[in-house]
């Protein structure tokens, strides 16, 4: 047992509380600590040791990971005075200026942080597929890879501790965006008794086949190299008024499709109409125009 650490839990919500579980499992010495202290209870019939007070917590071991609702409750409980030979490692979710800001609170009072972004639900947690994006202080996360391993693949991005959550971020937005348009295909199909069941098969095929492109259109933004031989900017948008107009014959919400519309006309009205749809990158990153 001479490699394993001792490793506090700040939060014992659903996940802070897969985090205590998984660590048990792999044979730390686990401290947890929650404001609603009963939640602690079958934590500590496997073995970890209940904190009275979150600063005792803190106190108790030189790896604390925080798992609570959002950067707020923790800026709150990480406000003691000395946190020096302490490596924090912030789990909640928040976005790159709230971890930049608390890995400020931390580092004043002499601890080293990291971010973390968890791309797993609490029943993924210390079993193959999960994984948690962390970024920050690169010599900490080094230190501690092996007991965070317990929890899930560790992938560390960089120094700056804003990084995780941004690719956390980022991650959602692509998985949200993708979710829009099932959600939207779903009503456009139910609106003639189609039932969704019957439907999400093809959907599956579709993204599948197109999600193909994904690495050439990643080589495109990246070079910067528009030019397309598949599908134009202009046939897109040609596709759009049907797009909006057979939603509203449905009796169906067009919701996204005319913001999305827009940056097509934009994308067109600049000159790019040649280009393919990769192009939309480049006027997204100007930032919001309306
Ligand atoms: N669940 C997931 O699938 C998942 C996946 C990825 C990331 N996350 C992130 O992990 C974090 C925790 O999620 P969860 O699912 O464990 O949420 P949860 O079950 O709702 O637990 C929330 C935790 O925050 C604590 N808390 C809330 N307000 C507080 C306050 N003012 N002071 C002190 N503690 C406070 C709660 O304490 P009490 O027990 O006393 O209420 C509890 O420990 C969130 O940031 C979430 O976005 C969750």
């Amino acid at each position: 047992m001479t490699d394993r650490t001792s490793v506090t839990v700040l939060g014992l919500g659903l996940m802070g509380t897969a985090l205590a579980e998984a660590l048990l499992a792999d044979g730390h010495s686990v401290t947890v600590w929650n404001r609603t202290a009963a939640k602690a209870g079958p934590l500590v019939a496997k073995g970890a040791v209940q904190a009275s007070t979150a600063d005792e917590a803190l106190a108790a071991s030189p790896l604390v990971l925080v798992c609570l609702s959002v950067y707020a409750n923790a800026e709150e409980i990480l406000a003691c005075d000395d946190l020096t030979g302490a490596t924090v490692v912030q789990l909640s979710n928040g976005t790159p200026r709230q971890a930049r800001a608390m890995a400020e609170i931390v580092t004043v009072r002499g601890g080293r942080y990291v971010d973390g972004g968890i791309m797993a639900v609490p029943q993924m947690i210390g079993r193959p597929g999960a994984l948690i994006l962390y970024s920050g202080d690169e010599a900490a996360f080094a230190e501690h890879r092996t007991v965070l391993t317990a929890l899930a693949e560790p992938r560390h991005l960089g120094a700056d501790p804003g990084l995780a959550p941004l690719f956390d971020l980022a991650l959602l937005d692509a998985m949200y965006g993708m979710f829009a348009g099932i959600y939207h295909a779903l009503a456009l199909v139910r609106s003639e008794k189609v039932t969704a069941t019957t439907f999400a098969p093809m959907i599956l095929d579709w993204l599948t086949a197109m999600l193909g492109s994904l690495p050439e259109l990643a080589r495109v933004v990246d070079a910067g190299e528009f030019g397309t031989v598949v599908s134009s900017i202009a046939t897109s948008q040609v596709a759009f008024p049907g797009l909006i107009e057979t939603s509203r014959d449905q009796g169906v919400d067009p919701w996204y499709l005319p913001s999305l519309r827009d940056l097509l006309d934009r994308a067109v009205a600049e000159g790019h109409g040649a280009d393919g749809l990769a192009r939309l990158v480049t006027l997204l990153e100007r930032g919001q125009t309306s």
